[in-house]
């Protein structure tokens, strides 16, 4: 499905038009995406409700959440962030900051199979949660910041395989826009207090403490 229709992705994400894109758009046009479609037969109206609802919240969820990390970002360090972008780029200095701080804290699978990894046996049967936090720090545990070194592409902030994240290229679009705007705003014109009293964050969607932002009057 992603090959089908990476020439309208290309199109909406760098304005590429590219001769394949018409046979791209007739592919999603056609009946195989309709409401009553072969895909879904399987499903009871609930499932279908549960699964688009799933999707909402996949969807919706850990961007706001990607947006509030950068945020804080923006209000504490604004300074390192924007040199950081001059240096690295938005989109590379974005995924950075998300390996150190990922929107979405925990991967659940079930294993059918067995397997060891170094020390540690699962077996078939296990359910298993991956703290994505935990696993992207031991990966650049050896490096000071992602964004020095750029080896970026193999983290778990979109996840991995199968179920890796679908809306990937749509997050990382949206997150790009977002900091262009946001970092047309200078902190300094802001007062900015953490509203927040909790200080542990949820392990799933990690919203990071609320931060209340109220433009400063000059006199
Ligand atoms: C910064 C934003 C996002 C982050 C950090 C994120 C993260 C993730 C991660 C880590 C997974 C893998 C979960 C697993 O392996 O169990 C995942 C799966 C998924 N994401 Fe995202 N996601 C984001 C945005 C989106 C958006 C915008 C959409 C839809 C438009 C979306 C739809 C989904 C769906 C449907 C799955 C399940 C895929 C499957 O199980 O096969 N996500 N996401």
């Amino acid at each position: 499905l992603g090959e089908k229709i990476k020439p309208i992705v290309n199109y909406l994400e760098y304005s590429l038009r590219t001769e394949d894109l018409s046979i791209a758009k007739e592919y999603v046009r056609s009946s195989l995406f309709s409401e009553n479609n072969e895909l879904f037969k399987e499903l009871t109206a609930k499932d279908r409700e549960d699964e688009l609802s799933l999707f909402l919240v996949a969807g919706s969820e850990t961007t706001v959440i990607a947006m509030k990390i950068l945020i804080c970002l923006w209000a504490t360090q604004y300074q390192k962030l924007k040199e950081n972008i001059q240096l690295h780029g938005l989109s590379e200095v974005i995924i950075a900051e998300l390996i150190q701080d990922s929107p979405l804290g925990s991967i659940t699978r079930y294993c059918t199979e067995s397997k060891v990894f170094g020390e540690h046996k699962v077996n078939k049967g296990d359910i298993v949660n991956i703290d994505v936090f935990i696993a992207n720090k031991q990966l650049y545990s050896n490096q000071q910041c992602p964004s020095d070194n750029l080896k970026l592409s193999s983290n778990l902030v979109f996840g991995a395989g199968k179920h890796v994240c679908p809306g990937k290229n749509l997050a990382l679009s949206e997150l790009e826009v977002f900091v262009e705007t946001l970092m047309t705003f200078d902190p300094a014109d802001y007062d900015i207090t953490i509203v927040d009293d909790r200080s542990d964050r949820a392990i799933t969607f990690r919203h990071p403490l609320a931060h209340k932002i109220k433009r400063r009057i000059r006199s």
